[in-house]
């Protein structure tokens, strides 16, 4: 780590405790302290994660740490303060947001997430990318949930930050997320460095089942095991546990979570009007294609069945279509 990464460093972790500061004890915080009390995060939860809150102010940021000693420059740079672009003048980038510390794997504060209190665009604000940035390679709450990873052997992956902080609260410790992008391959083989198996929870929505259609294969080219937990449509983990709590969480979602070619097929039939017979046919067939390429014969026989009882179709057919397409794919 070089000289000027230790002094942005520095500026992160000194605004990481002056926006709790600001959440804890200022006026303008309690807005903010309300809105996180009031979606279920405790206090004990706001000091692990050292959640803060920016004041609606164009240079609050920027006073604090030129009073620190903090270069401009080095902060622009850093992305911790904006250069508009019309008028070259150096604002806050965080104003009046409740502040998200996203840190790196060794625990240091190197970005902020600022969600908006009320309704307006853009819901979630994060910093730029920087030479301490880099959203491609950063699983949020990597080091807190590392050690949990490791002796579960198993991960979870969310899409947001709200929801990995929602599922600690509840003792669901082994969870990470990525940064409002989709996962990527160095995320993938981190995580594979430490477990075999690693549940995808995203939300329940379109955009939430096709992200973990991706996400799942990018997981399963480096040789992990995957799970779909399934979310109802329109919640998230973060939801779903708010209203049903932990607990229901674990043993209604997370324990639930279907195997990877069961959730496939699932995906598969989308594309598929099932109201008429050729389009069923032409589904059975897409799904050997898939069935052929698992390597155990006893999960291949398994989903065989199931395809065997839906469609009325004989196993010993399935079978001959599954071996002439193994042929094939050799
Ligand atoms: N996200 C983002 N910018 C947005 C919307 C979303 O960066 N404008 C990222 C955030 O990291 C967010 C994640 O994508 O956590 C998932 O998005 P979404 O499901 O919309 O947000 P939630 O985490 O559910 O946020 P909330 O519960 O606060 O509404
Ligand atoms: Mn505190
Ligand atoms: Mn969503
Ligand atoms: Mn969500
Ligand atoms: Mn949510």
């Amino acid at each position: 780590v070089s000289k000027e990464n230790d002094t942005a460093l520095s500026a992160f972790e000194w605004l990481t405790k002056y926006y709790h500061h600001m959440l804890k004890h200022s006026k303008q915080g309690k807005e903010g302290y309300r809105y996180l009390l009031h979606r279920g995060i405790s206090d004990l939860t706001i000091e692990e994660f050292q959640l803060g809150f920016a004041p609606n102010d164009t240079d609050f940021t920027i006073e604090f740490l030129l009073k620190k000693g903090f270069h401009e420059a080095m902060l622009v740079k850093e992305g911790i303060l904006s250069l508009q672009t019309n008028s070259k003048q150096v604002t806050d980038r965080f104003r009046g947001r409740v502040i998200f510390p996203i840190r790196n794997h060794f625990g240091k504060t190197v970005a902020f997430g600022g969600r908006i209190i009320s309704e307006g665009e853009p819901k979630y604000l994060n910093s730029p990318e920087s030479s301490l940035f880099h959203k491609g390679k950063l699983l949020f709450n990597f080091d807190l949930a590392r050690k949990h990873i490791r002796k579960e052997n198993e991960a979870i992956l969310f899409e947001g930050y709200v929801d990995v902080i929602a599922a600690y609260q509840a003792g669901i410790k082994h969870a990470v997320a990525t940064l409002g992008t989709s996962l990527t391959d160095y995320q993938a083989k981190l995580l594979r460095r430490y477990v075999d198996t690693c549940i995808i929870c995203y939300d329940g929505d379109q955009a939430g089942i096709e992200a973990a259609y991706k996400a799942a294969n990018l997981l399963r080219q480096t040789g992990c095991n995957v799970k779909i937990a399934n979310l109802p449509d329109g919640t998230d983990p973060d939801s779903y546990i708010r209203t049903l709590g932990g607990d229901a969480f674990r043993n209604n979602i997370i324990k639930k979570s279907e195997p990877y070619n069961t959730f496939y097929l699932r995906y598969l039939r989308r594309n598929f009007d099932f109201s008429q017979e050729s389009e069923r046919i032409r589904y059975v067939e897409a799904a050997i294609k898939h069935l052929a390429l698992i390597k155990s014969s006893v999960e291949r026989e398994y989903y065989l069945k199931e395809l065997s009882n839906e469609f009325d179709f004989s196993l010993e057919v399935l079978r001959e279509e599954i071996h002439k397409e193994q042929r094939k794919q050799q």
